[in-house]
């Protein structure tokens, strides 16, 4: 029988995982079909009941709903530790944070070594805790944020250092995370760190996935850092998620490729 997966969110139309799920399906020949689920707010618990009323197999879970979901399910370690999850195996009853192994798995699909190395992370959302908490224990990381306050909330919380956005200019980073939205279509093209910082040649990772070539990437390049781009975690976390549902080797490759022609088409 079709197994039903999707994605909950608010709004989904947006989003890029029912393209790369549903090539990954056709890949594998595995019996799945994957459908965004827009909720309102005042529905979503009645929602999170449907879906598992229903018979859904997996969602994944986006804006605003990532620390919401967490209170309805089982939680995996990565996610007690961030606080917010984006996958759930309805079957199993458990929620998963596959941010992590996106963020590992791009950084070492593009041959960056993650060890021993000063981190920056810009950001103190989902996202950047995520990268927190996947790099802290090999690497030394700090945070710096827009509001300084809840900057160091995150940088208390994890036991790393939280530095001021002014004091940047003269620090040197070996790999910089960008986890905030600047630079993402419809945001202020303004970068998330001075120029001087990209200096000292530092590898540059934006999470942001569109435009794949970010203002912050294009810099970077003119620099000659090294860059990660957000479309490799967006498809790596979309990988892990997929093996929790299935069960199956995802089909990175396909994934990457409907990802990449379906933002092609919204440039
Ligand atoms: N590639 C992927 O798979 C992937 C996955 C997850 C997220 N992302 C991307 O990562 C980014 C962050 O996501 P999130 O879920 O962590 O969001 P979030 O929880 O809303 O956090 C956003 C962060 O960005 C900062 N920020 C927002 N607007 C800013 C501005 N104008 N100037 C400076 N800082 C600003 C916020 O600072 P304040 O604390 O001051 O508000 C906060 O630290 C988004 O661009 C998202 O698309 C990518």
């Amino acid at each position: 029988m079709m197994e039903v997966f999707g994605v909950i969110g608010y709004p989904v139309g947006h989003s890029l995982s029912p393209v790369m799920h549903n090539a990954a399906f056709r890949e594998t020949g595995y019996n799945g079909i994957y459908v965004p689920f827009g909720v309102r707010p005042e529905n979503f618990e009645s929602a999170v009941e449907g879906l598992v009323a229903l018979g859904i197999k997996g969602v994944n879970v986006t804006i605003p709903y990532k620390e919401k979901i967490t209170e309805f399910f089982r939680q995996e370690r990565e996610v007690v530790e961030i606080g917010a999850a984006n996958t759930v195996d309805l079957r199993k009853g458990i929620c998963y944070n596959t941010d992590v192994d996106g963020i590992l798995r791009a950084l070492r699909n593009s041959n960056v070594d993650a060890r021993d190395t000063n981190v920056l992370v810009v950001g103190a959302g989902g996202a950047a805790k995520a990268c927190v908490y996947a790099l802290r224990e090999s690497n030394r990381v700090s945070i710096t944020n827009r509001t300084e306050e809840r900057g160091r909330e995150v940088a208390k919380k994890f036991g790393i250092e939280f530095v001021r956005s002014e004091n940047l200019s003269a620090m040197k980073f070996d790999l910089v995370v960008n986890a905030t939205p600047l630079g993402m279509k419809g945001f202020p093209e303004k970068l998330p760190v001075p120029v001087e910082v990209l200096k000292s040649k530092p590898i540059v990772f934006d999470m942001i996935y569109n435009p794949p070539e970010t203002p912050l990437i294009k810099k970077a390049a003119s620099y000659g850092c090294r860059t990660v781009s957000g479309v490799d975690m967006l498809v790596h976390q979309g990988a892990k998620a997929f093996e929790i549902f299935t069960g199956r080797k995802a089909p990175v490759d396909v994934m990457k490729k409907a990802v990449i022609s379906e933002l092609k088409k919204l440039i």
